[in-house]
């Protein structure tokens, strides 16, 4: 083992910072005998000194990120405050001063990504993120990796934990989204501003990554179509299990049918309770990869929470060390493809649409020839009547999101239709 040790600037000591600093002290000899050296805090940046970080000598503790990244005898910093700025400005100081970077940072990395691998790349160093994703399952080395020999054809699956739990508490108590929703911040699943969360934006930034990843392209959180879990409301959970699904948040990412581009969206979508990730309960979180020689993955585990994304911060420190070590360089960012990213509207997938109507004779028609119009086969309706005005669900079979949307445009604009209540995607079948 070589004796000089390798030194680490943790930038970030909250939740997840101060995990990755009591796993590097508590299993120092481990990580040692893994990497092949010592594996050192050089220092850990904070934003406000003083507070009591139990397990982080004081001494190593200063409020100037700035200058702890630029030191000489820093070998890897680890990027764990999020957001885009300082981040960004921290990371790419890294870079210059020879430094491999780990980060747990979605939101820059689904931005930025091409232009921190170009950082890294320019640098010789190593930029890793498996904790940007899903917290600890294992999914960026997998995909980047594993399967770096095989072509895969979609990315389909459950990337945060708070919506998860919010819908999962929807679905087995009834209950409307703003109470599962204050029983998410009580628990502490939803933080004081849950807007990242709820309205999908986190799993965006994810989709991004997974996409680029995939695909061999770039994508960025911009491509990624987004809609969050604010609207769907109780009645919509109850028309799912009316038709054997439940109503999950989706992160789907796929090559678009005639290959020469990708899309990815993340939104609501009713699946059907035998596909497995309706079996995703709480804040967990799962991923399904669907690749040509390998077939059908699931990855699944806890997608957030300190100790979970300590777990995939220090695994790619000790991959950066061993690296560091072998004086080698891991995976650079592979976006050969080129493949493009194209708009929802090319996205083929099914609807459900809850209408209410007047029940009178001929309004059955009208609906079902507006769907016609834009062709859009019909599946199934159910209809309930109600004082004079009817509740109709339509479920469409597979057409292109843009005369899905177009459909319900002109639903909207029928004198026979009072409301469309909602309307949902349909996946997974
Ligand atoms: N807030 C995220 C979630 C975890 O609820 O899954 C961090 O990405």
């Amino acid at each position: 083992m070589r004796t000089r040790p390798l030194k680490v600037a943790l930038l970030g000591c909250g939740v997840v910072g101060s995990e990755v600093a009591r796993i590097m002290t508590t299993h120092a000899a481990d990580l040692a005998a893994r990497v092949g050296a010592p594996v050192e805090l050089a220092g850990v940046a904070v934003r406000r000194a003083g507070r009591p970080r139990p397990g982080v000598p004081g001494h190593l503790v200063t409020t100037d990120a700035a200058e702890l990244v630029k030191r000489d005898d820093v070998d890897v910093v680890v990027e764990v405050i999020g957001g885009i700025e300082p981040a960004r400005g921290l990371i790419l100081s890294a870079f210059e001063h020879g430094a491999s970077v780990v980060s747990a940072n979605k939101a820059l990395l689904a931005q930025d990504g091409a232009a921190l691998h170009a950082a890294a790349s320019a640098a010789g160093a190593d930029l890793y993120y498996e904790a940007a994703v899903a917290g600890a399952i294992p999914l960026i080395r997998p995909l980047r990796e594993s399967l770096a020999g095989d072509k895969v054809n979609r990315v389909l699956g459950i990337v945060n934990g708070t919506t998860n739990f919010i819908l999962d508490k929807m679905d087995s108590t009834g209950a409307g989204y703003s109470e599962a929703l204050e029983e998410a911040t009580a628990l502490g699943y939803a933080e004081a501003d849950p807007t990242a969360d709820v309205e999908g934006f986190d799993a965006a930034a994810k989709a991004a990554i997974l996409a680029g990843i995939a695909f061999h392209t770039r994508v960025t959180a911009a491509d990624v179509y987004r809609e969050g879990i604010t609207e769907v409301t109780a009645a919509d959970i109850r028309s799912a299990r009316q038709m054997g699904c439940v109503v999950k948040l989706l992160a789907i990412c796929e090559r678009s049918r005639d290959g020469r581009a990708v899309t990815a969206r993340v939104h609501p979508a009713m699946i059907p309770l035998s596909h497995p990730l309706a079996s995703v309960r709480e804040a967990y979180n799962a991923v399904f990869v669907e690749a040509e020689a390998a077939g059908r993955l699931m990855f699944y585990g806890p997608g957030a929470g300190g100790s979970p994304t300590a777990s995939a911060v220090l695994g790619d420190l000790v991959a950066v060390c061993r690296n560091k070590v072998a004086e080698a360089t891991g995976p650079g960012e592979s976006a050969y493809t080129e493949l493009p990213a194209r708009p929802m509207d090319d996205v083929v997938t099914r609807y459900h649409v809850s209408l209410d109507v007047a029940d009178r004779a001929g309004v059955l028609a009208q609906v079902a020839t507006v769907f016609a119009e834009h062709g859009v086969s019909i599946d199934t309706v159910r209809q309930q009547g109600r004082d004079g005005d009817a509740s109709l669900v339509v479920v469409t079979h597979r057409a292109t999101d843009a005369a899905l949307s177009a459909t319900v445009d002109k639903l909207r604009a029928l004198d026979s239709v009072r409301d469309v209540a909602s309307t949902m995607r349909v996946e997974g079948e």
